[in-house]
């Protein structure tokens, strides 16, 4: 007698999508058995006619934190808006500007006690190194032992005191491959970034309309193959976040085809959305860094996906509130930069992307689910419908309409930038370790169901690029 049966689904493995039950024992999955198996279950949730995927996993989220504004989500707001979204997993920062000067250690210590008991899907944390002190690389190993394998670094943000240079960069990653961490970079060179924002000031241009030319591709694809270089030097894989440049992917497609674990990360605001909304009278909202750029990039991101060279999808969210937004009116530098992704992510990228035929939905598996796990120590723990693994599943309706609205949607803030936007496939059924967390519309799970995700590299799985 198994406790759960997701039965008549077609379920996506790794090898296939195939009319298959999925049985469901405590939090694992006990089995994936041929229709019409005869199969006992406490409670059977028929799937006919829906796609039965892995748990989503988002391994760049922001929530409850202080960085320029404040988030608005919670750890739990944030969590069940990524449920309703089809993430069961969530990868979270030890960034939060009111930690600052805190070792590390310390930091995540802290971050971890602000998720747990809020969070209602599993999480973990990437600890963010502002530093290359002896004690900060020191921390290295005991935050490695602790669950935390992946170090976020910042090539920008100088005021906020985020900032490392190239020497701290190329000690830290020389660090982790002796402990067995992975680097994770935001990759934008800083003298451009505030040479061309210096610039723009002095010109008076400080409207929303002129915020992407003070992050100029330049500084994007500069700053991507110094950190690839510098990785490779360390011999360490590197993971870089949020890439919005066509030139970007062309850096990463050539690293990979040299053999260099370099794993790209993009998000659907840079999939989807162009710099032509920063002139828009909201254009605030859209206020993020890097920014928005042009079609031929959209298009350059979605073919590499598609083509294998980027990895996964995340979708960075950060829920300012509208009024720290709105200060971008007044300068761009003063708007707290930042989108809201976290219950679009996989919704956009089954309707823009599978639907589309941008991507097949394999394709949109391995990069919201698959590879982060792969890359991040949780595989085959999680992104993956086999036997062992957590039953974290996903139910989605191929032909569920929906429009997207700040009203339907979950985000705690008064904008989306999808406002009104018409998508063909929803998440219909989200489950985390066994138990239903999103049914019908409405949020069922038990408070506080979240756990801390204690990770673990073998950077001997990361010497070769997937
Ligand atoms: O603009 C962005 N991306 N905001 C969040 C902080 C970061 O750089 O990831
Ligand atoms: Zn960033
Ligand atoms: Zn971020």
């Amino acid at each position: 007698m198994f406790d759960l049966l997701i039965a008549n689904g077609q379920v996506v493995t790794p090898t296939q999508v195939l009319a298959a039950d999925v049985a469901i024992e405590g939090e694992r999955i006990a089995g994936v058995f041929q229709p019409g198996t005869p199969l006992e279950a406490r409670r059977t949730i028929d799937a006919r006619g829906r796609y039965v995927v892995p748990g989503g996993i988002d391994a760049h989220v922001h929530f409850d934190m202080e960085f320029m504004g404040k988030s608005k989500h919670t750890f739990e707001s944030g969590t069940i808006a990524a449920a309703f979204g089809g993430t069961t997993t969530v990868i979270d920062f030890t960034l939060d500007l009111s930690l600052q000067g805190l070792p590390p250690l310390e930091q995540f210590e802290r971050r971890r006690r602000q998720a747990e008991g809020r969070a209602v899907v599993d999480f973990g944390f990437h600890s963010v190194i502002s530093d290359g002190s002896d004690e900060t690389l020191g921390q290295l190993e005991q935050l490695v032992a602790a669950g935390v394998p992946s170090f976020k670094m910042f090539t920008v943000y100088r005021e906020a005191g985020l900032y490392v240079n190239d020497a701290t960069l190329y000690s830290v990653m020389r660090r982790l491959r002796e402990v067995g961490g992975i680097p994770v970079v935001h990759t934008e060179n800083a003298d451009i970034v505030d040479s061309c924002t210096a610039r723009l000031l002095a010109q008076g241009r400080r409207s929303p309309a002129d915020y992407p030319e003070s992050r100029p591709v330049v500084a994007e694809a500069e700053c991507i193959r110094r950190v690839m270089f510098l990785a490779k030097s360390a011999g360490v894989p590197v993971y870089i976040v949020h890439i919005a440049a066509a030139e970007a992917v062309e850096a990463v497609r050539r690293a990979r085809a040299e053999g260099q674990p370099v794993f790209g990360e993009t998000c659907p605001h840079y999939l989807l959305l162009t710099e032509a909304l920063y002139r828009r009278p909201d254009g605030y909202t859209f206020i993020m860094s890097p920014p928005l750029r042009t079609e031929a990039d959209n298009a350059a991101l979605w073919e590499g996906l598609a083509g294998g060279w980027l990895s996964t999808v995340s979708s960075d969210d950060n829920s300012i509130d509208v009024e720290d937004k709105r200060a971008g009116l007044e300068s761009f530098t003063r708007a707290s930069p930042g989108c809201v992704d976290v219950e679009t992510r996989l919704p956009l990228l089954f309707s823009a992307g599978v639907r589309a035929g941008r991507i097949s939905l394999q394709r949109m598996v391995e990069v919201a689910a698959t590879n982060p796990a792969r890359i991040f120590g949780l595989y085959p723990r999680k992104g993956v419908i086999a036997p062992g693994s957590d039953a974290d599943l996903v139910l989605i309706d191929p032909e569920r309409r929906q429009t997207l609205s700040v009203d339907s949607l979950h985000m705690q803030v008064h904008y989306s930038p999808y406002e009104g936007w018409e998508q063909v496939g929803l998440p219909v059924v989200t489950i985390s370790r066994g138990t239903v967390l999103v049914e019908d519309g409405a949020f069922v799970g038990p408070a506080g169901h979240g756990r801390f995700l204690e990770r673990r590299i073998d950077l001997s799985t990361l010497r070769q690029p997937f």
